[in-house]
């Protein structure tokens, strides 16, 4: 298949090129091939790659400065999604697009479901729901997986940031009271590869397994750090609550996702996000060597 992945320097699309299956011709754009910002351009640049298959990686993602950059939010995640959208309708081709935990309210106390109710705390998590109803209403065929809580080896994240923060030997406060799962980057690239091949249309979760707050992932990180030679020595972690440390945009305090059903047709065994956090921590030791 010739395929087609939108947002190469994101943390999701290196992930995507570390794992691409030999069986396809791809390609990967980044904002010099394709600014999805240049509405009218997406059509005409598409269209000549002839794509088989779409895989939109790219997103305006910073969380807390979307609430004052609305407009540019809303022009990526959801105005060029829809312009996909038409696209692949006309033409035909698969179209894989990405989305995230931050559409629910964080309301309930057990993992959301694809079919569960959104209500976006932010103007991100709006700009990402809005994105996929525009998407579905122009291209129902096209499939959407939602994750959280992405980090992996390449890019910056929570486990690149805490790690930095820690080997400088800073000491830590960090938000105990929202409960998410962390997703390594590599699994949600397996499972996009999976899905590439595959007839799959609809909104689906993923996400690795387990539960955990933002305090407990950044003691797992450095508990793991330490153990693979990554720090030298430990730094002070205090849980704090989210009243305490205020941002710009405000998260869901709950948002574990029901990754089953993408599970089960993609025929994949999940793994618990500590022992993913020990591979993705291999990886980056590997990089550094
Ligand atoms: N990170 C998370 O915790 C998280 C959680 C849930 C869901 N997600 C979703 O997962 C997907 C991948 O996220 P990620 O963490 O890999 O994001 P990322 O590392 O921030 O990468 C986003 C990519 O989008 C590109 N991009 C932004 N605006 C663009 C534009 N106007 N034209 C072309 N490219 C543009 C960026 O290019 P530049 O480098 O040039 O800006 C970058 O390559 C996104 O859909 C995101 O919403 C992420």
């Amino acid at each position: 298949m010739r395929v087609l992945v939108i947002g190469e320097s994101g943390q999701l699309a290196r992930a995507l090129q570390r794992t691409m299956p030999a069986e396809h011709e791809v390609k990967f754009w980044g904002r010099a091939q394709l600014d999805m910002q240049c509405l009218a351009e997406i059509s005409g640049k598409i269209s000549n790659y002839q794509p088989d298959c779409v895989v939109n990686a790219s997103a305006y993602t910073a969380v807390d400065k979307a609430e004052t950059e609305g407009d540019q939010a809303y022009a990526v995640n959801c105005e060029a999604v829809k312009v996909l959208g038409e696209i692949a309708e006309q033409a035909n081709f698969k179209l894989i697009h990405i989305s995230t935990d931050f559409v629910f309210d964080g309301a309930k106390s057990r993992p959301y479901t694809p079919a569960d109710e959104c209500g976006p705390l932010g103007v991100y998590g709006e700009t990402k729901l809005q994105g996929e109803l525009s998407l579905l209403k122009a291209c129902p065929a096209a499939c959407i997986i939602r994750t959280g809580w992405l980090y992996g080896r390449a890019g910056k994240n929570f486990m690149t940031t805490m790690l930095g923060l820690m080997q400088q030997g800073t000491d830590l406060r960090v938000v105990c009271d929202q409960v998410g799962t962390p997703t390594s980057a590599s699994h949600l690239a397996a499972i996009i590869w999976k899905a590439v091949g595959r007839h799959q249309s609809g909104t689906f979760h993923f996400s690795d397994a387990g539960v955990a707050s933002w305090y407990d992932f950044a003691c797992a990180i450095q508990s793991q750090g330490l153990s693979q030679g990554l720090l030298k020595s430990p730094v002070k972690i205090q849980p704090v609550f989210s009243e305490e440390y205020v941002t710009a945009a405000r998260r869901p305090s709950y948002s574990v996702l029901d990754s089953r059903e993408l599970e089960r047709s993609l025929d994949w065994k999940p793994v618990h996000w500590q022992q993913a956090l020990d591979g993705e921590l291999i990886g980056l030791r590997e990089i550094k060597q």
